[in-house]
């Protein structure tokens, strides 16, 4: 070699090292790692997630039904053709039943009425005087003598289960709730829960309230018959599925999970909520099974999370206190599928960053130039894990769609392109972290 090409050569290995140092991403600094990582990723088949997506979506998915154990048996199937023994963790949850039916008659009151019931309405049968009680806050009830009485109630700000419950506190028989606007009732909810404390709580519309608002302030006293029947808690059985990829070293014993809610609400196929994460979930653990890993990865299935998130709360309470420890991270993806809902965030109980955000931002930065800021979201099942004390985050396409929870929830609505970015985004990072090459293992 000439004087010249060594110069040469060595100003060009110069160049190179000194472009990968001046990058923090390892991508750069390990071309080895770099190709690897994109060798996997190339693994994921869109068409595997969307195939998955179809069979989920032939009907609702609603938690202690037939649907929702056929859904189980769909995944438990599929996993086991790929390799895995899936463990199968049952666990019992109370379901609330809307009512099979319910009325309303107030006394003297010519115009129809169309009342709805709530979810979470409780069943009764009340008689009263119906008495106008404002906007139903507890500085209304102060003034105002509701005992044994009906509530009628404008809604202002205040969340419905609160309004039901200070009816309930000042001693009101049942309450009748109308809106400020013309929103359309179709199945309200009076929030995530039942209380033992609600009354029989009937919605009816703006036109409605306002006209039974006048015609209450124009007599002397009406009385209101409030009926809801058939509204309860039913004891149903779900199951969470769990399938395992062993850890191909012995000197570290961490674990990651990544997680999904399968079940869906009634009447919704659910595409968007949730077997879009369900599926991609299924896809990862597909790609997983074959690559060395220096940490153990949990793909975890969650029922009944539409219930109230019994499947992650059953899972996280059977943990031993040491694998709570050896939890490193856990990724839950939620509707991660939409074409009609906003950006792509990575949501956390206190909205801190932790190891699965920093994972995803990077993987994010690598696979789309940018990294990903982390947003406050407590509204699914990474939950329970966060208060064990365990990194977890929510990956969702947020705003969400505006039929969430609605049948048109549908696979019309999912697009490859998002489904594939979280797969990818999730991919990558459970990759980089438990990739032996870049752990010196
Ligand atoms: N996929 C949703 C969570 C969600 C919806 C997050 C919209 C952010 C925006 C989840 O399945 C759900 O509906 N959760 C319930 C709570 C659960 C405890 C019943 C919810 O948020 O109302
Ligand atoms: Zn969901």
């Amino acid at each position: 070699m000439t004087y010249k090409r060594l110069l040469f050569s060595l100003l060009l290995v110069l160049s190179i090292t000194m472009t990968a140092c001046s990058s923090k991403d390892s991508i750069v600094e390990n071309p080895e790692f770099a190709q690897e990582q994109t060798d996997f990723i190339n693994e994921l088949d869109v068409e595997n997630i969307y195939a998955s997506l179809k069979k989920l979506t032939k009907e609702p998915r609603v938690a202690g039904t037939d649907s929702e154990l056929q859904a189980a048996a769909f995944l438990t199937a599929q996993l086991k053709m790929t390799g895995y023994k899936v463990d199968v963790q049952p666990f019992d949850f109370e379901r609330y039943v809307m009512p099979d039916s319910h009325s309303l008659v107030v006394e003297g009151f010519d115009s129809p009425l169309s009342p709805a019931p709530f979810q979470y309405s409780v069943a009764g049968n009340a008689t009263g005087e119906l008495v106008d009680a404002g906007h139903g806050l507890k500085a209304d009830y102060k003034k105002l003598d509701v005992k044994d009485k009906v509530a009628l109630v404008a809604v202002a700000d205040t969340p419905f289960y609160e309004l039901v419950l200070s009816a309930s506190d000042a001693g009101a028989k049942a309450i009748l709730l109308y809106f400020p606007d013309e929103s359309e009732i179709d199945k309200w909810s009076l929030g995530r829960e039942r209380y033992e404390e609600f009354i029989p709580a009937l919605a009816l519309t703006y036109e409605e309230g306002r006209k039974l608002l006048d015609f209450v302030k124009s007599v002397k006293s009406a009385n209101a018959a409030v009926s809801i029947e058939g509204a309860r808690i039913e004891k149903a059985t779900s199951q969470n599925l769990i399938a395992t990829k062993q850890s191909s070293t012995e000197s570290n014993d961490d674990i990651i999970l990544i997680g999904a809610h399968y079940d869906s609400v009634d009447e919704a196929p659910g595409a968007s909520d949730n077997a879009s994460g369900t599926a991609v979930v299924l896809e990862l653990a597909r790609i997983f099974k074959v690559v060395p890993t220096n940490k153990e990865i949990r793909f975890l299935f969650f029922g009944a999370e539409e219930e109230g998130l019994y499947g992650s709360e059953k899972y996280v309470s059977a943990l031993t206190k040491k694998e709570i420890k050896q939890s490193i991270a856990m990724f839950n993806l939620d509707m991660v599928g939409s074409a009609d809902a906003g950006e792509l965030s990575i949501q956390t109980i206190d909205g801190a960053d932790n190891t699965v955000t920093k994972a995803a931002s990077r993987a994010n930065k690598v696979l789309n130039g940018k990294s990903i800021e982390t947003d406050f979201g407590d509204r699914s099942d990474h939950t329970p894990f966060h208060n064990a004390g365990i990194d977890a985050a929510l990956f969702i396409y947020d705003p969400v769609e505006e039929w969430y929870h609605t049948p048109e929830d549908t696979i019309e609505k999912i697009s490859k392109e998002r489904l594939l970015n979280v797969a990818e985004i999730v991919g990558t990072s459970v990759f980089k972290l438990t990739s032996p090459s870049i752990n010196n293992e």
